[in-house]
């Protein structure tokens, strides 16, 4: 009955939001994400591991060329320490907006010439390209999937190559009761219904964390992925992550 109902609710959110894009920039400035709890997760360890192995292979395996890497929503800093060892990259910037995040990444990382800069993807930090461009589990809550992916390839140097993920739409629910248990994802579900109504009758002026993630079904992310970058080096689909390597 639950399983039905949060599923119900979270298709009617998403109806009432049509194309109007995830904003949690007040929601993430106020936290940080503990990428080493999920990793403990009692249940979806293995899922949240198993990215980070794709993820820091295609950091070996395509970030091997690289001089200079830029990552966006780096967090605590968990791929900006694996980016470091794993590639030769000589300047590193790492950025999100979440003050204490960074504050975790900086004591975290390890690495000669490393900036962290506090702020918001969107904003101008006069960042210049670099060779390789890394955001995992961030897309998604960045904003309009399309439109971060393609200001990602503009950070992008020609012959460059971008290596992040997405949270899919596939099996969503199915991971969200894994994670809280189905009680608490009905009640998140009410929230983000909740939410949209709120977005929907404000014409977005009123908004809420509770909308910070636009879902998309893995096909869709690859093709938009295939549209925005000059070539897809390699994809991974997970029951609930998407992982990629392309060239910018
Ligand atoms: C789920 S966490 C992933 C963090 C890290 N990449 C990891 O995998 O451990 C998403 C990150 O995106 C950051 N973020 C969300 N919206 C942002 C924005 N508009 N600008 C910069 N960072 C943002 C959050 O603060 C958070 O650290």
């Amino acid at each position: 009955m639950s399983v039905v109902l949060a599923e119900t609710m979270a298709r009617a959110g998403q109806g009432l939001l049509g194309t109007t894009p995830p904003n949690g920039r007040a929601y993430w400035s106020a936290r940080f994400w503990d990428r080493d709890k999920a990793e403990r997760h009692p249940v979806l360890a293995p899922e949240f591991l198993r990215q980070r192995e794709t993820i820091a292979r295609y950091l070996r395996e395509y970030g091997g060329q690289a001089a200079t890497s830029l990552e966006f929503g780096c967090g605590t800093g968990e791929f900006t320490r694996l980016t470091a060892l794993g590639t030769p990259v000589a300047e590193m910037t790492a950025l999100d907006i979440s003050a204490q995040a960074i504050e975790i990444a900086r004591g975290k990382v390890e690495h000669a010439n490393i900036e962290f800069v506090r702020g918001d993807f969107w904003a101008e930090h006069g960042l210049a390209p670099a060779d390789l461009v890394v955001c995992v589990d961030a897309i998604h809550h960045l904003g309009d999937v399309r439109a971060v992916l393609r200001r990602l390839r503009s950070f992008v140097k020609p012959g460059g190559v971008f290596i992040g993920n997405l949270f899919t739409l596939d099996n969503f629910h199915e991971f969200e009761r894994l994670r809280y248990g189905a009680l608490e994802h009905l009640w998140r579900t009410t929230m983000f219904l909740g939410s949209a109504v709120l977005i929907r009758a404000s014409g977005g002026r009123l908004r809420s964390g509770s909308h910070r993630t636009q879902l998309l079904p893995s096909a869709q992310g690859q093709r938009l992925l295939a549209e925005e970058f000059g070539e897809v080096l390699e994809v991974s689909a997970d029951p609930y992550f998407t992982a990629f390597a392309c060239r910018g």
